[in-house]
């Protein structure tokens, strides 16, 4: 695969394989074998906020031995008026062989992609409301570790049910995840209030609820909340934060309606908004582990872009 920019419209055998290729990233190896990017530069080139994407590309790609330079809006060239493509244009020709994005415009990743100069390859980390695809990688690798434990490779998710739960009108994590999920076999039911469903919801391979207390009424192995996402949105569309946490806020209560159901969040989390501390701190909760493996999925997902000896994953995204 030459780009990462959208999970839609990959086969199930090359999202397994790229699942499969992440068990075996966790090593911190020094030896040439250890270290297969140690001829490759990653940028990151962030122009919206991130904690957990951006350490973890930093850190993914440093543990394969990559170079690593973090360039972000504030303090860069992009502050003095420099776009997005002559931004992209000057690490190419410094030699970044990797342009990792973050944008807030959907298709930013994709338009790079079209305009990009010989070899530069692109990760998307998350392009407006549109896609995040190595966040869906970690949380299907992280759900498909919890089901299936170390009977995980070469699995897909057949017959998990995964509820999806609040502002996914802006989300592009969940956008990613349903075409991530339901390819590897998984059934998506999506619950968000009207005015944070997005407006084509039919074209969503997915089950839809306005009505979280009735939605978890059906059996689900994962109920994965979402932050509200007030940076996307316009003043009129910003919810009251109390009624919002009363009707979509995921509590002791309701988290016991489904006893058996992991939990799981993308992160940053607004304690006692979507989620209580209880919900998140507890047993079943799988927020830490989507952390840890989103340096192991990508780590893989920028082995894939490069043609390394013993690699497994097959073309997986687009190009
Ligand atoms: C998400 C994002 O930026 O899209 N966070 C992340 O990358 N883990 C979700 C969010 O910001 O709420």
């Amino acid at each position: 695969m030459r780009h990462l920019i959208s999970t839609k419209g990959w086969s199930r055998d090359a999202a397994i394989s790229l699942l499969d290729d992440a068990i075996t990233m966790t090593a911190r190896g020094q030896t040439p074998t250890e270290r297969p990017l140690a001829d490759v530069t990653v940028a990151n080139l962030f122009y919206e906020n991130s904690t957990r994407t951006r350490v973890s590309f930093e850190l993914a790609a440093s543990r394969l031995g990559a170079r690593v330079v973090t360039v972000l809006a504030s303090g860069s060239s992009i502050e003095k008026g420099e776009s997005l493509l002559d931004t992209a244009a000057t690490l190419e020709a410094a030699g970044c062989d990797v342009v990792v994005l973050r944008h807030p415009e959907s298709g930013a990743a994709w338009q790079l992609t079209q305009v990009a100069r010989t070899g530069v390859r692109v990760i998307n980390a998350g392009d407006g409301t549109n896609e995040h695809p190595t966040q869906a990688l970690a949380d299907a690798f992280t759900l498909r570790e919890a089901i299936f434990g170390s009977a995980a490779r070469g699995n897909g998710l057949d017959g998990v049910r995964v509820s999806i739960v609040g502002d996914i009108r802006h989300s592009r994590v969940a956008r990613s995840n349903v075409h991530l999920l339901t390819c590897l076999g998984a059934s998506v039911r999506l619950i968000a209030p009207p005015h944070l469903t997005p407006n084509n919801p039919n074209d969503w391979p997915a089950t839809w609820h306005t009505d979280f207390d009735e939605a978890l009424g059906y059996p689900t192995d994962a109920i994965m909340m979402l932050r509200v996402q007030r940076e996307r949105m316009a003043a009129a569309e910003l919810p009251d934060t109390e009624a919002y946490a009363r009707a979509f806020g995921l509590t002791e209560r309701r988290a016991a309606v489904q006893p058996e159901a992991w939990i799981m969040h993308p992160g940053p989390v607004n304690r006692g908004v979507e989620i209580t501390d209880a919900v998140l701190d507890g047993s079943r909760s799988l927020i830490s582990t989507q952390v840890t493996s989103g340096v192991r999925v990508r780590m893989a997902a920028l082995t894939s872009l490069f043609d390394v000896p013993g690699r497994q994953a097959r073309r997986a995204g687009e190009r």
